[in-house]
């Protein structure tokens, strides 16, 4: 029998509420198609500072390279914050996790399920045919540049104050576009031949760099129709007329920020996926974070969890088939009605709101093992 070895990682908040669900369908997966799926828990994010003393321990970076995959939850919350740059913090873990494993492009496919295009904030008929993917850079950027808070006496300016200033660097280096520029016209490829690259080059020389390398790769692909956009006006166009994007590539803090817009194209952050790919060992996630205000309440959505599991079948182990099935069982549970609070919308009956891990079960149900 094939075996993957998954190393989970559940981290904090609703993280291991949700986890469990997208174990629950993986194992159903397994069992219809005859595949074997081994676990491999560790620890990351705040529950890791708790009991290791650091975010990112090596004991979980060594489980997550021996695996064939990560599944990775969610991590932080109220509990770690702090400004003090001694402590450690649940994200590090994450950055961290990334940077290590060579994770530089996240995909962030925005979909709309018919069922939910009620549950949309915009109206159903600007989100009728909505099927787009943000292709963020994930290990450049903003969030990996040098930072410093320190003091000055122009920091304090000339109403006083203690001084304090900071900074963060926004760096990228042309082959970092490159990779990422070239996974964004491949996937194009596969889909339907448009890319559109979001920066702010009116404004930023890292900006100016990324519209030229993009249009440097765009010349390999002369089947890919390229266009650009700023990323202000991106994050009107993408509320204004959604339908009209395809692929969508951007650097780090852009994609970070137009994704969790983009989520609410769908009706929730608790539906969108994300999946990080570079070199190696890939991982996959909710868009969402550890939610610690509905925490414990088995209230979750956990659809965002099981359709990282699809990307995961279809990406990692290539089981594409699989990977469909994952996506018409959560199809056909939201075609009955069921619904998670955070998709509910006033014409749900009550007996239709499920937790977590009812929503769960319903999905791994409908992967019933062929005759
Ligand atoms: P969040 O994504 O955790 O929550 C935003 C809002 O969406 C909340 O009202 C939450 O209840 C709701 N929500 C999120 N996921 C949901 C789900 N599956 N089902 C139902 N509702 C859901 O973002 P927030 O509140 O800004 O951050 C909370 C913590 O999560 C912070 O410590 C933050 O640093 C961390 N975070 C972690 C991320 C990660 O692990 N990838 C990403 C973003 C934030
Ligand atoms: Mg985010």
């Amino acid at each position: 029998m094939k075996t993957y070895r998954i190393c989970l990682l559940p981290g904090d908040g609703i993280g291991p509420e949700i986890i469990a669900e997208g174990v629950k369908v993986l194992d159903a997966v397994g069992e219809k198609y005859g595949v074997g799926f081994t676990y491999d828990e560790a620890l990351i994010g705040g529950v890791a500072i708790d009991e290791m003393g650091e975010a990112l321990p090596a004991a979980t970076l060594a489980a997550a390279k021996a695996s064939d995959a990560v599944l990775l939850a969610a991590v932080g919350g109220p509990k770690w914050d702090t400004t003090d740059p001694a402590r450690p913090r649940p994200e590090q873990g994450l950055l961290g996790i990334r940077k290590e494993l060579g994770l530089y492009a996240n995909l962030r496919p925005v979909t709309i399920f018919e069922a939910l295009a009620g549950a949309s904030t915009l109206k159903p008929e600007v989100v009728d045919g909505v099927d787009l993917v943000i292709v963020r850079e994930l290990t450049g950027g903003l969030y990996f540049g040098e930072r410093e808070r320190f003091y000055d006496e122009e920091g304090a300016g000339p109403d006083g104050g203690n001084g304090q200033r900071a900074y963060d660097t926004l760096e990228y280096r042309e082959y970092e576009i490159r990779r990422i520029a070239r996974h964004a016209f491949e996937m194009a490829r596969k889909r339907r031949s448009k890319v559109c690259s979001i920066d702010k080059a009116n404004v930023l020389e890292t900006s100016r760099l990324w519209r030229e390398i993009v249009h440097e790769v765009a010349a390999d692909y002369p089947d890919v129709e390229l266009s650009d956009m700023l990323v202000d006006n991106a994050a009107m166009q993408l509320i204004k007329a959604p339908a009209q994007f395809d692929v969508v590539v951007t650097e780090n803090m852009f994609g970070d920020i137009l994704s969790d817009e983009a989520s609410m194209l769908s009706g929730s952050l608790g539906m969108l996926a994300s999946a990080s790919l570079g070199d190696g060992v890939a991982l996959y996630e909710p868009s969402h974070g550890s939610a610690p205000d509905i925490a414990g309440q088995g209230i979750a959505n956990p659809l965002a969890q099981i359709l990282s599991v699809e990307m995961m079948l279809r990406y990692s182990f290539g089981m594409r088939e699989a990977a469909d099935d994952v996506l018409a069982a959560v199809t056909a549970v939201l075609d009955a009605g069921f619904r998670t609070g955070d998709i509910a919308d006033a014409s749900t009956p009550e007996d239709r709101v499920v937790g977590t891990e009812m929503m769960g079960s319903l999905v791994a149900e409908q992967i019933q093992p062929t005759e």
